[in-house]
């Protein structure tokens, strides 16, 4: 239906116009009033426009939208996008925090309400799901991702783009998802950003790629390229990628768009000039150009020279057309520009309450020595550090959108819950960073780090003083949200120095301290978990983070997050993860060191903390694992169940995960996959039984061949609390 509906535009259009469709222009210049002079608006009015993205304003798109229906020859709508990537005004918590959850539900909730607020403000194409594994902390992008690991990672992707695009794309409030970037981003040589990435097909298929193909098996409307090559051949212009994987293997039939300027970038990889590699990229079965005007400047020579082929343009503007269709726009181009529920649904009361209860549960308690948590309140709490009074930062990296100055710091939230009960003495105690230029890099984005200019001596005696008046230290530390993120790749990821050396001042006074740990990333925190008896992971939380860890700390939400990526013990050890290979010389379990076996003579093999990990303010206890097998044939089910009791004293959450071992296979295998989770929540003293089914599908994988088999045999069943705490099972299937 919409095929013909597009074809029937395809009829009227001129190349030039065709090719003005494949061109995604940064609207952000175009300001209402102004805007009939802005080159961007005038582009569309010529036709030469098939979308813009980050533009903020509904009046603003509204006047773009009506200068593309009423303007322009064929009145064909705009695709507005944007990086809505964790929320839109109202913040959640970063990615890589909003995938601690392991909470389906919220999740998917959190991708709703950004949806909601962002089409109220006429935008309808949102750049997220980032789905991109990755095992590399040094990699700044980590953060906007959601772990190490393919199995959580899909199931997050399915979250993400029912929140977003729901049952019918076309309705007021859904917006078109972009599952990207596809493909491998998150895999770059050394943890820099754009870099290489040469991995085998074997590793590609069992350990990268699963996240990006159930996008495309959800629905997912559009694709986003990756910047960096793929053995050898850059994503944007990587056919392998695009067709023959993407549209005939997984049959995608949405849009692929590049990345930012991803298609001229091809030439510094050292493909060639502009025209070659615009080419490249359409002839790969990339659709949009975002910004870079290769296809509008170069297309209509390389079809007369034979480059390109009018059909592939046709088909390329085909598949945009029928995207608008899909949204509704043609029906009504100003569908989501509604200035009234622009005013009336964004950044809402109930949105930030439920942004608040989101963040609290991406929380991840690493250490609690003593139950130094949650904390009474009685006494004078000195609140030390450079992320406690900084609204803008909790914001955390790609928040656009974002009313950053309206968030509640962690000062604002701890001011609030101990309404006037308790004493808060506040001292900075440190910059960020010692290095004023590296500082410099990351106060950007409308996300200042407030540099004080005072000698660090002189900070640190004030928060000492502080310190030796209170009962409590909470030291607000670790990175600002601009030290994660796109182009934000560190090589040294521990607490940045001088935090470390207030971190120790403060040790030294003998009180007691809880490190809230601002992070974008896994820290190597070694001496931190040596010396400091609680630490509470808070990523960045969004617009209401002070309040989330303020409800946390005092016990109001007993804190159940789980890491989604492996913390290392130091930076020599990445890329270190969970579903690592045996190889043929393993450490016997338990040791760290034999001479001839895989480990290192400086450092266990241990992370410091697993993937999966995280405590809670009670104690769950695992009975044995029930089988209902342990000898399976063919198509059989595999029943697994563990009862899990809250025997501590506080209720909560508890995220049981089911891992399994194929112990012996045509290939390597890893030494255990998560093939399933389940968060529960129990009273104290409250017990509940959880149930796992296995088919032999869950158990395949991709042979040397590429086939996608199950090889018979034996398999190892584990479950518990984390990927490292596991009861063990073992069953024959044939
Ligand atoms: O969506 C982003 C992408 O993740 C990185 N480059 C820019 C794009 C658009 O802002």
């Amino acid at each position: 239906y919409y095929l013909q509906k597009a074809d029937s535009i395809l009829a009227l259009m001129t190349l030039e116009e065709k090719i003005g469709q494949l061109n995604l222009p940064v609207g952000g210049d175009i300001t209402t009033g102004e805007a009939g002079s802005s080159d961007v608006l005038n582009a569309i009015r010529e036709g030469k426009v098939g979308g813009i993205f980050n533009l903020k304003s509904a009046e603003k798109i509204k006047e773009a939208q009506r200068v593309a229906f009423e303007e322009s020859r064929l009145k064909i709508p705009l695709l507005i996008g944007m990086d809505v990537i964790h929320g839109y005004e109202t913040l959640f918590p970063i990615p890589l925090g909003l995938s601690s959850t392991w909470d389906m539900e919220l999740i998917e909730k959190s991708a709703r309400i950004a949806a909601q607020e962002a089409s109220a403000d006429g935008i309808n194409w949102t750049f997220s799901p980032m789905v991109d594994v990755s095992r590399d902390p040094r990699w700044g992008r980590v953060s906007e991702g959601n772990g190490e690991d393919p199995f959580l990672g899909a199931e997050i992707a399915k979250a993400m783009i029912r929140g977003y695009q729901g049952d019918d794309l076309s309705l007021q409030n859904t917006i078109m998802a972009c599952v990207k970037h596809f493909a491998l981003y998150g895999a770059p040589e050394a943890g820099r950003d754009y870099n290489t990435v040469d991995m085998s097909r074997q590793r590609m298929f069992n350990e990268y790629l699963l996240p990006y193909k159930v996008a495309v098996e959800s629905g997912v409307g559009s694709v986003m390229t990756a910047f960096n090559d793929v053995d050898g051949i850059p994503a944007t212009g990587n056919k392998w990628l695009m067709t023959d994987l993407l549209r005939e293997n997984w049959g995608f039939n949405g849009f692929v768009v590049t990345d930012y300027t991803a298609i001229n970038e091809m030439s510094p990889h050292g493909l060639g000039d502009l025209q070659k590699v615009s080419a490249l990229a359409l002839n790969a079965g990339v659709d949009m150009d975002m910004v870079g005007e290769g296809f509008l400047t170069t297309l209509e020579k390389s079809l007369k020279e034979g480059m390109v082929s009018q059909n592939q343009i046709d088909q390329a503007v085909r598949r945009i057309l029928i995207a608008k269709f899909k949204l509704g726009l043609f029906e009504n181009p100003f569908r989501y520009s509604d200035l009234e529920r622009s005013k009336n649904e964004i950044f809402t009361q109930s949105n930030r309450q439920i942004a608040r209860e989101i963040a609290s549960q991406s929380f991840v308690l690493l250490k609690n020595d003593g139950n130094i948590l949650p904390l009474s309140q009685k006494g004078t709490i000195a609140l030390i550090g450079p992320m406690a009074d900084n609204r803008e930062n909790m914001a955390g990296t790609w928040s656009v959108a974002g009313k950053f100055t309206e968030s509640v710091s962690l000062r604002d939230g701890l001011e609030k819950a101990v309404d006037n009960q308790m004493n808060i003495l506040y001292a900075r105690g440190a910059n960020v960073v010692e290095d004023p230029e590296f500082e410099e890099r990351v106060s950007i984005f409308g996300k200042p780090t407030y540099r004080d200019e005072r000698p660090e001596e002189v900070m640190i005696q004030e928060a000492v003083a502080a310190a030796r008046k209170s009962n409590v230290i909470i030291a607000a530390m670790g990175e600002a949200a601009e030290m994660s993120g796109e182009a934000s790749s560190r090589s040294d990821i521990e607490l940045p120095a001088n935090q470390r050396r207030l971190l120790q001042a403060l040790k030294a006074t003998g009180k007691p301290i809880i490190l809230v740990l601002f992070t974008g990333r896994p820290m190597a925190l070694k001496w931190e978990a040596e010396n400091i008896p609680s630490i509470l992971n808070v990523w960045f939380a969004g617009s209401e983070a002070g309040d989330a860890i303020a409800d946390v700390l005092f016990g109001k939400v007993n804190p159940s997050g789980k890491l989604t990526a492996t913390f290392p013990q130091n930076v020599g050890q990445i890329p270190i993860f969970y579903n690592h290979k045996n190889t043929g010389r393993p450490l016997p379990e338990g040791q760290w060191f034999q001479k001839f076996r895989s480990n290192y003579l400086d450092v266990s093999n241990d992370p410091l903390y697993p993937f999966g990990f995280g405590l809670s303010y009670t104690e769950f206890q695992y009975g044995d694992i029930q089988l209902n097998k342990k000898e399976l044939r063919g198509d059989e089910v595999l029943k697994i169940s563990v009862e899990v009791r809250n025997t501590g004293k506080y209720d909560g959450a508890e995220v049981v995960q089911l891992y399994v071992r194929d112990r012996e296979a045509s290939v390597t295998r890893p030494v255990k996959e998560l093939k399933g989770f389940k968060k529960v929540f129990l009273k104290t003293g409250e017990s509940q039984t959880v149930n796992f089914e296995l088919k032999q599908d869950d158990l395949k994988f991709y042979n040397y061949d590429l086939d996608f088999v199950f090889e018979p045999g034996e398999f190892d069943i584990m479950l518990g609390s984390n990927s490292r705490d596991l009861n063990i099972s073992r069953v024959n299937w044939n």
